[in-house]
């Protein structure tokens, strides 16, 4: 009896051992493809993060005056409470119109490459004077947005205090400066694959570590890796298969529109999977929902081949691990308008 407990027991010991061993190489080849989100935000290169600075960007990002109608702010299509994305096939603005593309999250875009689906915009503050002159976005004007602002007392001062060595500090560039550092805070760090990157084996149950063992050996990590697992490189979509014209439509060139190479056709930044699970709906296009359904896309159109069920089942589990703590961002208290504020154009 007692010969046998032993042999089962050290039957046991083998196969925690093993899986043991096969955690210990999964969890070393993950370190060397991903890194974990830090824990605090970080610095930008020559724009230091005073909290005066944080406190305006944070004014800003939810401030409807930026627009012309004053019903649209950056939190309109990408909500800090939603993924910092806004549930839209594509992004919805000014007189109800529809843009080109999906908007995508700004939590941990400090961390890509540059910014947009073709990488059109060098960094964060050079994105953000984009969305408010769009007129598909906030349909407004650099002249008119400082109009507004220096209509606003609260934001005269706010100005002066996060820019203090200006002599007119309310200027379209600070908006987009302090904008900048604000978004360098909506990080989310500590996913459970954070976690496992730390070395706690135990963050990821079996079938999500299966779907890493997926992602790696399937080639999917090729495209997405590092800290924001993607938002590094520049890819064609549809590399093997061209998927089908509602997901890719044939008029947004991607990459192209920036560099005029013909090789940049249909290109596209590959983007963060962070938090992906709940920033549905995918790609540029924004016309696939379920997440399974964009990790069977990838598999035909980037890697040619057909997922199984159980494949495209366990690397969707993986993909949820990617979700982080999301930021508590209170909604800020905006100054109220004065008879010098132009009144909102619909
Ligand atoms: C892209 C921030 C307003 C829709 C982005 C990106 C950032 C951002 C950081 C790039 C993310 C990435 O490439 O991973 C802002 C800020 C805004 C603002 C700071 C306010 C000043 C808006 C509004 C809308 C919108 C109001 C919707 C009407 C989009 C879309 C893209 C985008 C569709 C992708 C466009 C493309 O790739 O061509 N935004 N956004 N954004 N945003 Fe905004
Ligand atoms: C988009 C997952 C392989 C490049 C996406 C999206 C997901 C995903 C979920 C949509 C994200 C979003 O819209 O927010 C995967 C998985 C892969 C894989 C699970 C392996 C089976 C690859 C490979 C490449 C690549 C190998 C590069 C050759 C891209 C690009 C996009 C994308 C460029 C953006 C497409 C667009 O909308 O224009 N991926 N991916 N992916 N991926 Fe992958």
């Amino acid at each position: 009896m007692f010969r046998k407990f032993l042999t089962m027991f050290s039957l046991m010991l083998l196969i925690t051992s093993v899986a043991g061993a096969d955690d210990d190489g999964l969890m070393k080849r993950a370190q060397g493809m991903f890194k974990p989100i830090p824990l605090t935000p970080p610095a930008i290169e020559g724009e230091p993060a005073t909290p005066e600075k944080v406190r305006l960007g944070h004014m800003l990002y939810f401030e409807p005056r930026l627009s012309k109608s004053q019903l649209i702010s950056c939190q309109t299509c990408h909500n800090v409470g939603l993924g910092g994305a806004d549930l839209q096939q594509v992004a919805t603005g000014h007189g109800w119109q529809r843009g080109p593309r999906n908007s995508p999250t700004t939590f941990n875009a400090v961390f890509n490459v540059a910014q947009f689906w073709d990488g059109r915009a060098k960094d964060l503050a050079e994105q953000a004077k984009g969305p408010v002159q769009a007129s598909v976005e906030m349909n407004n004007n650099p002249e008119q947005v400082i109009v507004t602002l220096k209509s606003l007392p609260a934001y005269v001062d706010a100005f002066k205090k996060a820019f203090p060595a200006e002599k007119d500090a309310v200027t379209f560039d600070n908006v987009a400066r302090a904008i900048e550092v604000f978004e360098a805070t909506l990080i989310t760090p500590n996913a459970p694959f954070d976690r496992f990157l730390k070395g706690d084996a135990g963050a990821l149950n079996a079938g999500e570590k299966e779907g890493l063992a997926a992602f790696m050996n399937k080639g999917c990590a090729g495209c997405h890796n590092g800290m924001n697992v993607g938002g590094l490189g520049y890819f064609p979509f549809g590399v093997v298969e061209k998927p089908e014209a509602d997901v890719l439509p044939p008029g947004d060139l991607g990459r192209y529109k920036v560099t005029n190479t013909a090789a940049d056709k249909y290109v596209f930044r590959s983007p963060s999977l962070r938090n992906v699970a709940i920033t549905q709906p995918y790609f540029h296009s924004g016309t696939v929902w379920p997440l399974r359904d964009a990790v069977s896309i990838m598999g035909s159109a980037q890697l040619g081949m057909v997922l199984s069920e159980d494949e495209v089942g366990s690397i969707t589990a993986f993909l949820q691990t990617l979700t982080g703590e999301q930021p508590q961002i209170v909604h800020p208290v905006l100054p109220p308008s004065t008879s010098r504020t132009p009144k909102p154009v619909l």
